[in-house]
């Protein structure tokens, strides 16, 4: 019936999202992206913009004091963001990667605290599961909590986490009992003062350089019980739940990037002439956007497709979490570098933002697992 059909329209409200969260970031995010990038320093003029209108963190439930938007309305909101600056999209992402473990697992207690800081803006939650030596293999890693009476006691190194250093609050994942690897792991909120908690110098990165991704040091962080998130030993699938969810939002960046690319592709064709005519009048240019066009709405079909079964819970989310992480970076990548290609030598200069977008579109294709690892996941779940 007529609402099958309505299941391939977006909804007005989220129509009206879209166009609200593109004329804020017009305005308020895209004139520092040039130089967020280019002095790799924290998009501040895009955390003040998105705070002051609420989007900085969208998905935390009403509840909690969150603008309780669904799983579809936090991608609009990071793709649009990303569309103009992709380091500033890692606020709202980042948010939700750190924070949804408490969400998913958390106490009564433990989300009323933490979601309900993070709604009021008090501050930024990362996530922290990876280590040196604990990449793709996030179970092997080494970060310990033992418990002394009412406490937990971390020591370890965490690596490559996104918004160390500004955020307040820290979802940790550490081993409780090494004898059973993945079932032996636990998960932590963490604060930035709790004493011992210590951040490494900023990585100087090839892109989202707004972005600061920095090591996190515990050394003998004492925290309370009650911090722990769900029972001993669940640690390790909340974290895997959760990357269920957040790789639709890497997707969403993915997305925002290369529309960017395209638009600003699209419009440059049409006033750059050669041979006597705008290069868009030749069909090898056509040709070009046409493929552009049509990977990005594959890309964007399947990420909101995942998106759906993300708000649902649907059980074959972890297959199209990781699809649409895979698919849409990948078309980022391809539709980026044919990007700065319409531009030709310049769009290989710093004077246009289209070799930004290139450099920003290739860590989708390496956070929240690489796409090889992604590749693993669909086969292991494959619908
Ligand atoms: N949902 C719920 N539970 C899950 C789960 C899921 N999707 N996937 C795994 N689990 C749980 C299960 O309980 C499972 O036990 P059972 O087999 O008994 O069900 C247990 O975890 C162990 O799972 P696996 O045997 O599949 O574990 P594995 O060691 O083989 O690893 C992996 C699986 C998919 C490779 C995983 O290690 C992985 O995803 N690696 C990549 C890590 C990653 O994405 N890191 C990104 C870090 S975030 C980031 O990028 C930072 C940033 O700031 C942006």
């Amino acid at each position: 019936g007529a609402a099958d059909f309505d299941l391939f329209r977006i909804s007005e409200e989220h129509g009206m999202l879209r166009e609200a969260v593109r004329s804020l970031a017009e305005a308020k995010i895209a004139p520092f992206a040039a130089e967020v990038d280019e002095l790799g320093r924290f998009p501040q003029e895009a955390l003040d913009a998105l705070r002051g209108s609420d989007l900085h963190a969208v998905h935390v439930p009403e509840e909690f004091g969150g603008a309780g938007a669904d799983a579809l309305a936090t991608v609009i909101v990071i793709e649009e963001v990303a569309r103009v600056c992709a380091s500033s999209s890692l606020i709202p992402a980042v948010n939700k990667l750190g924070s949804l473990p408490v969400q998913l697992s958390g106490s009564q207690e433990l989300k009323a605290k933490y979601l309900g800081a993070l709604a009021r803006g008090e501050g930024m939650f990362s996530y922290c599961l990876s280590e040196p030596e604990a990449g793709s293999d996030a179970a092997g890693m080494r970060t310990r909590a033992v418990r002394d009476g009412d406490f937990w006691v971390l020591d370890g190194v965490k690596r490559w986490i996104t918004n160390a250093g500004v955020s307040e609050f820290y979802t940790v994942m550490a081993v409780t009992d090494p004898e059973k690897r993945s079932k032996g792991i636990s998960a932590f909120v963490v604060e930035k003062g709790d004493a011992g908690v210590s951040f490494g110098a900023p990585e100087r990165k090839l892109g989202i350089k707004g972005s600061p991704t920095r090591e996190v040091y515990f050394d003998g962080v004492r925290i309370p019980a009650e911090r722990m998130i769900g029972a001993e030993g669940t640690g390790f699938a909340t974290a895997m739940r959760t990357l269920d969810h957040t790789r639709v939002t890497i997707a969403a960046q993915a997305l925002g990037i290369a529309q960017g690319a395209l638009d600003y592709a699209k419009g440059y064709v049409r006033e750059r002439k050669q041979f006597g005519k705008p290069i868009g009048d030749f069909q090898g240019v056509q040709f070009m956007l046409a493929d552009m066009a049509m990977k990005l709405e594959a890309a964007r079909q399947l990420t909101y497709a995942a998106a759906a079964r993300s708000q649902r819970g649907d059980g074959d989310l972890t297959f199209f979490g990781a699809a649409a992480k895979c698919f849409a970076s990948d078309a980022a990548m391809e539709i980026t570098t044919d990007a700065v290609q319409l531009l030709g030598g310049y769009g290989y200069t710093r004077d246009y933002p289209l070799e930004r977008m290139m450099r920003d579109a290739k860590i989708t294709q390496i956070y929240e697992g690489t796409n090889q690892i992604q590749r693993i996941v669909m086969a292991r779940n494959l619908p």
